[in-house]
């Protein structure tokens, strides 16, 4: 009973990147309040973050067992095909997060190539967006 937390590029100094647009929270804060939301129900949360599209693919090849993921694609929402592409083919359901709201922030963040194929999507809430993707997940993987 595992999940998959993916974190693309520039994920991994949250904190310290643009707390003004991102929070103060970081990558071991979210692991740890998506751990702390799936736990209670007997999940566990394999969590990896790369800065390089590639690995994040290889990373989701490996993954099939996995009974649904969280990914927020960074800037790879723009034009990650090859990361669409492996979603495309991952078998579970998966939920799209965004710290910011992109909508509200210039037009190259206003589409999302993974999008189309996400369960659904969370934006703009900040570091509770994967809290709450780890409780819609839930949801999702335990019907
Ligand atoms: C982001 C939004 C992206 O547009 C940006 O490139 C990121 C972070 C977010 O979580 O708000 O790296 O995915």
């Amino acid at each position: 009973r595992e999940l998959l937390l993916l974190n693309g590029p520039n994920l991994g100094i949250l904190g310290k990147r643009e707390p003004e647009v991102y929070g103060t929270e970081t990558l071991a804060d979210i692991e740890a309040a998506v751990s702390e939301e799936v736990a209670p129900r007997g999940w566990r949360v394999r969590s990896v973050q790369h800065d390089c599209e590639g690995a994040l693919v290889s990373t989701i090849h490996e993954s099939y067992e996995t009974a649904g993921a969280i990914v927020n694609p960074g800037a790879l929402m723009i034009a990650g095909w090859s990361l669409r592409d492996a979603l495309a083919n991952y078998p579970n359901p998966w939920i799209e997060v965004h710290l910011s709201n992109v909508w509200a922030r210039e037009s190259f963040r206003h589409e999302s190539v993974i999008a189309p194929l996400a369960t659904g999507l969370i934006a703009g809430l900040g570091a509770a967006g994967y809290r709450l993707a780890a409780r819609a997940l839930l949801g999702v993987v335990e019907d």
